[in-house]
């Protein structure tokens, strides 16, 4: 079967691509565009590993076809890193130790930074409940929380 074109923006780029029409939006990013920083856990939608921003909105990238990006802005963590928009959630992951295999952080990430620009002051449940849609098998949930918990802090005292 043919593939479709699709024109869209990638990380501040817009980019033609011809997919498969059955290839989804995890695989074609890190098969095609070679953006391997979004991680496939589950294919399933339930561990939150291939989270991407779709015209700003948080979208589990297992669950959409390639083609649905068609006409949309699409952002990876390898553009939200560079933008610096992550940087200082990136310094408090590193300085509480809310990683070790690493596998869950893209994801994390995206996620706490949604959460961050909807409520910039969230208590530990809500950061909790945000994030409970993305699996860490690794730290136990207690380093993440507190790694978005010091980040909100630091952004209200800056
Ligand atoms: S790989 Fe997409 S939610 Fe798990
Ligand atoms: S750090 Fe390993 S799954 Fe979260």
């Amino acid at each position: 079967m043919g593939g479709l074109t699709i024109i869209f923006t990638l990380n501040g780029e817009t980019v033609t691509e011809t997919v498969e029409p059955r290839t989804h939006l995890a695989d074609f990013l890190r098969d095609q565009m070679g953006l391997t920083g979004t991680h496939i856990g589950c294919e399933h939608g339930v561990c939150g590993a291939c989270t991407v921003r779709i015209d700003g909105d948080i979208v589990r990238a297992c669950l959409m076809l390639a083609v649905q990006a068609d006409g949309c802005t699409v952002e990876t963590i390898e553009g939200v890193s560079d933008s610096g928009e992550l940087a200082d959630l990136q310094s408090a992951f590193r300085e509480r130790n809310a990683l070790q295999c690493g596998y869950c952080t893209p994801g994390m990430l995206i996620a706490s930074a949604e959460l961050l620009k909807r409520d910039p002051v969230p208590t530990r449940e809500e950061i909790r409940s945000h994030l409970s849609g993305n699996y860490c098998r690794c730290t136990g949930y207690q380093a993440i929380v507190d790694a978005v918990e010091t980040t909100a802090i630091r952004r209200k005292t800056a």
